[in-house]
């Protein structure tokens, strides 16, 4: 940790931390969409985290400082509600509330936080901020929570107290993440298995294209997908699935006039996904990366064509992928929208990949994309650390 930030607590607390948590964000090579639909996903962790550093108070005070806004919020924690104007601050409040709801005894605390995780750009910086909190808040509190629970107690405050709908991946794979693995969960069963996949030792690197397009249909049309998948899901049903994990294309084409155009394209994306994240996980176990990386163009193909939730600078991404030489594979990732996307790349070939897609988003007058070359980090952790002047 940067040693300032102890120093940092102390001047606006005027009291010493007592814990440091972190959790990273994600990316998902394969599976999109598929985590609400009990389906099958592959992320990995991220090296870019978010912190938090803390202590107990002898009140019922919350005071949380975002050092990167450089904001306050206070809050009783015996009376929390929503925040309208910092929108951060009801992750922490999240936590706080369902760990309330769980009946843990909780009490004030001064906290910190800070992150590296870019905002609103879909590598989940929102689990990242619920995970460290939820991590730190058990060791600083004495509650004992197997992971499992953490990341369904962090997914259940973004669903019911921020208010986003979303599936369990990105907060399973923030506490369960691993260096240098990919993490295969089923999300019916909740089984999982980590798979290496050392990029450096393979002479490959991932680097996200953050296209900077602000995800404004990301919350509504989300939603929509889901009741659309569901509902097709239950047509399915009725001729036999069980769930979309057993259901076969055969089985989807012969329910194609029960379903409608709309859901069957979603059923579609659903269930070739699940075939292709089974299908990754193999080429993985292979090191077949060339294998691994048309899958994740045929996943973008799935996403923009039948699931619909990709725009005109995300297949750019994969417009540009496609015929790159040195580029494996590239896909949108996370919910779409805008956000980010993924591309496999030989090593030698990111700086040229990276100046061909930064020309042809000028020449179509997208916003400046950023880039992020990533390595697969660690899930969520406490960290020893400093005072100043020693605890
Ligand atoms: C967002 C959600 C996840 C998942 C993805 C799409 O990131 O938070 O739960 O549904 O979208 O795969």
């Amino acid at each position: 940790m940067d040693a300032l930030k102890a120093n940092t607590f102390l001047r606006i607390f005027q009291s010493r931390a007592e814990i440091l948590s972190s959790a990273p964000g994600r990316i998902n090579l394969i599976g999109e969409h598929t985590d609400y639909n009990k389906g099958y996903v592959l992320p990995a962790a991220i090296h870019l985290r978010t912190c938090f550093l803390a202590a107990a108070r002898a009140d019922n005070e919350v005071h949380i400082w975002a050092d990167n806004f450089h904001e306050e919020e206070a809050f009783d924690q015996e009376a929390i509600v929503a925040s309208e104007q910092r929108r951060w601050a009801n992750y922490v409040k999240g936590i706080f509330w369902v760990l309330k709801q769980e009946g843990h005894r909780l009490g004030g605390i001064n906290a910190m936080i800070w992150g590296e995780v870019p905002l609103e750009s879909g590598l989940s910086s929102s689990a990242a901020l619920e995970v460290s909190v939820i991590k730190g808040l058990c060791a600083l509190l004495h509650i004992d929570l197997p992971a499992l629970k953490m990341a369904q107690l962090a997914q259940r405050a973004e669903n019911d107290f921020v208010g986003v709908k979303c599936g369990l991946m990105d907060q399973f794979i923030s506490v369960f993440g691993r260096k240098d693995s990919a993490l295969f969960l089923d999300c019916e069963t909740l089984d999982y298995a980590y798979y290496p996949l050392n990029l450096e030792k393979a002479g490959l690197a991932i680097v996200v294209y953050d296209t900077k397009v602000h995800r404004k249909l990301a919350s509504s049309e989300y939603n929509k997908r889901r009741q659309e998948a569901s509902h097709a899901l239950e047509v399915l049903k009725t001729k036999g699935a069980r769930s979309y994990k057993d259901a076969t294309t055969a089985l989807l084409e012969s329910s194609r006039g029960e379903l409608g155009a709309v859901p069957y394209k979603r059923a579609r994306h659903v269930i070739t996904e699940n075939e292709r994240v089974l299908k990754a996980v193999g080429a993985l176990q292979k090191d077949d990366f060339s294998g691994l990386g048309g899958l994740l163009f045929q996943s973008h193909e799935s996403l923009r064509d039948d699931y619909e939730v990709s725009c005109p600078e995300l297949n750019l991404l994969y417009d540009v992928g496609k015929e790159f030489p040195g580029c494996l594979g590239a896909r949108l990732v996370g919910a779409g929208f805008g956000g980010s996307g993924i591309a496999l790349l030989e090593k030698r070939a990111r700086e040229g990949f990276r100046k061909r897609m930064l020309a042809e988003a000028e020449k179509r007058g997208f916003p400046g994309p950023e880039f992020h070359e990533i390595a697969i980090g660690q899930g969520a952790e406490l960290t020893p650390f400093n005072n100043p002047g020693g605890s």
